[in-house]
């Protein structure tokens, strides 16, 4: 009797120690990590056998994608050497504006740019390129190559949103015409460009960042690879998330880098934060609305305030939040969504057309909270789900924040994952569609039935 007890007792030892000692090794990021880099392994070895699911492993470790790319060679970009005055010449006016960037020192972002940074990513994009030797090429997705026969991808360095905000920004202004007569320029050097002809355009990248960003010729190249901050401002032949790559801001507040708190929940004594602008166009208009629904409710900071003022209130205010509004602007992305999550503030996305960046590999309902704007707008039902949102939930919210946020960082030189190589293995994805239009549309003997 008391044998057969014993026995069975070392039998649920025997099962209970391996499991806890693997759920354990789960719980810690580099095991993770190694975990999803062996799933080639697990495939191979209990393929067809019902031991454990690799579907199930991808999805508790991190981007199974990743995985899958592992052993792939970078990314081969082929830049055009565009005129400076395309691009690093905007940043800082030199002489022989008509001379491509060579190998001189690239100009710094200027610090005081303010709203211009927001939409800096072609200038992080170009410089990932131009001077790989300064950084630490084993970091980067992409390679330049100096030979258009042997790229996968060309990157057109024209820095369409600096453009836009540095001459055509009141839209009316005869300085416009400026900005205009560069787009011009690009889509004829394109059009008589011998390797955007054999594509058709197909695997060209430009960045076309802020809303009205090559507003006046952007149609023209719509079979090409936009860089977007989200397909607010655009008819939907010339931009669509098949084709095209979302991007992030860059964010206006300053990362929280020391953020370990022992307990951040309590730390924050703010429940809903939100400081900007409250008049805006378009689905921007119900900030207005929030303001009734919000404005002196306790615990809550609802306040108006210009872009230009206030960056250190709002990196104040949101580090000591709990969760951060970010409803529509006057496209459906905004800046502070990436404030938000560089601080770690849960992110309230309020905004019912949103596209969000890389989400093949991050699924932001670990660290977002989404409401249409139809439950957002319905009286007290937001708040009360923000008030008695478990305490534990919300840190493992905070703890994923933490996780993700370093891939929403533009530097240079780029590092592991950074947005910008966060980009580049966007585009990498495309390369299989790119490549199928590209040899389709070669044999077609009529006009494509298909929209791609
Ligand atoms: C690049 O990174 C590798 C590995 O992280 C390191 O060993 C090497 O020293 C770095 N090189 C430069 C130039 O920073
Ligand atoms: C797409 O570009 C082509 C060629 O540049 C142009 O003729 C066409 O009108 C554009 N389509 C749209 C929907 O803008
Ligand atoms: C906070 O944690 C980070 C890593 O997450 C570490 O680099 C940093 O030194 C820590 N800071 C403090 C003040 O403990
Ligand atoms: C909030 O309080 C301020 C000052 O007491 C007042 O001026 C404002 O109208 C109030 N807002 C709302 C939406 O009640």
């Amino acid at each position: 009797m008391t044998g057969k007890l014993r026995w069975k007792g070392f039998l649920w030892l025997a099962i209970f120690i391996p499991i806890s000692v693997l759920l354990f090794l789960l719980g810690t990021r580099d095991f993770s990590l190694s975990v999803s880099r062996h799933l080639d392994f697990f495939q191979d070895t209990f393929q067809g056998s019902r031991f454990i699911s690799v579907q199930e492993f991808s999805h508790m470790n991190g981007p199974p994608l990743e995985s899958l790319e592992r052993c792939e060679s970078p990314l081969r970009i082929y830049m055009y050497d565009l005129p400076r005055k395309f691009n690093l010449g905007m940043v800082k006016k030199v002489a022989d504006q008509e001379k491509p960037w060579g190998k001189e020192r690239v100009p710094s972002w200027p610090l005081r740019s303010g709203l211009k940074r927001q939409h800096s990513v072609e200038y992080w994009m170009m410089l990932s390129l131009l001077n790989p030797v300064a950084g630490n090429s084993s970091d980067s997705v992409a390679v330049r190559v100096h030979n258009p026969l042997e790229a996968d991808l060309f990157f057109v360095p024209f820095f369409s949103s600096l453009s836009f905000n540095t001459h055509g920004v009141n839209m009316l202004d005869p300085e416009t015409e400026k900005d205009r007569l560069l787009q011009v320029d690009v889509v004829e050097f394109l059009k008589k460009s011998p390797w955007y002809q054999r594509s058709g355009g197909r695997d060209h990248v430009l960045v076309v960042h802020h809303p009205n960003a090559f507003r006046f010729m952007r149609e023209l190249l719509n079979t090409s690879i936009f860089i977007v901050a989200d397909f607010g401002r655009f008819p939907h032949d010339v931009a669509w998330l098949g084709k095209d790559i979302v991007a992030p801001y860059y964010h206006m507040v300053e990362k929280y880098e020391n953020d370990n708190v022992t307990d951040p929940f309590r730390a924050r004594t703010t429940l809903l934060f939100f400081r900007g602008q409250t008049r805006r166009k378009d689905e921007g208009k119900i900030r207005l609305k929030f303001a009734s629904l919000l404005q002196n409710q306790s615990m809550v900071v609802y306040e108006e305030s210009s872009a230009k003022d206030g960056v250190q209130l709002s990196t104040e205010g949101m580090r000591l939040s709990r969760f951060c509004l970010s409803p529509a602007g006057d496209t459906p992305s905004s800046c502070r969504l990436f404030d938000a999550i560089v601080s770690h503030c849960v992110p309230v996305i309020v905004s019912d057309k949103i596209e969000l960046p890389f989400e093949d590999e991050l699924n932001y309902q670990e660290f977002c909270l989404f409401f249409s704007v139809e439950e957002a707008l319905r009286p007290g039902y937001l708040l009360g789900i923000l008030k008695t949102f478990p305490r534990r939930r919300w840190i493992k919210m905070w703890q994923k924040l933490k996780l993700v946020s370093h891939h929403f960082e533009y530097q240079y030189p780029v590092q592991k994952d950074d947005a910008v190589n966060m980009i580049w293995k966007q585009a990498r994805r495309k390369l299989p569609t790119v490549r199928l239009a590209i040899h389709r549309s070669k044999r077609l003997k009529i006009p494509d039935w298909w929209h791609w």
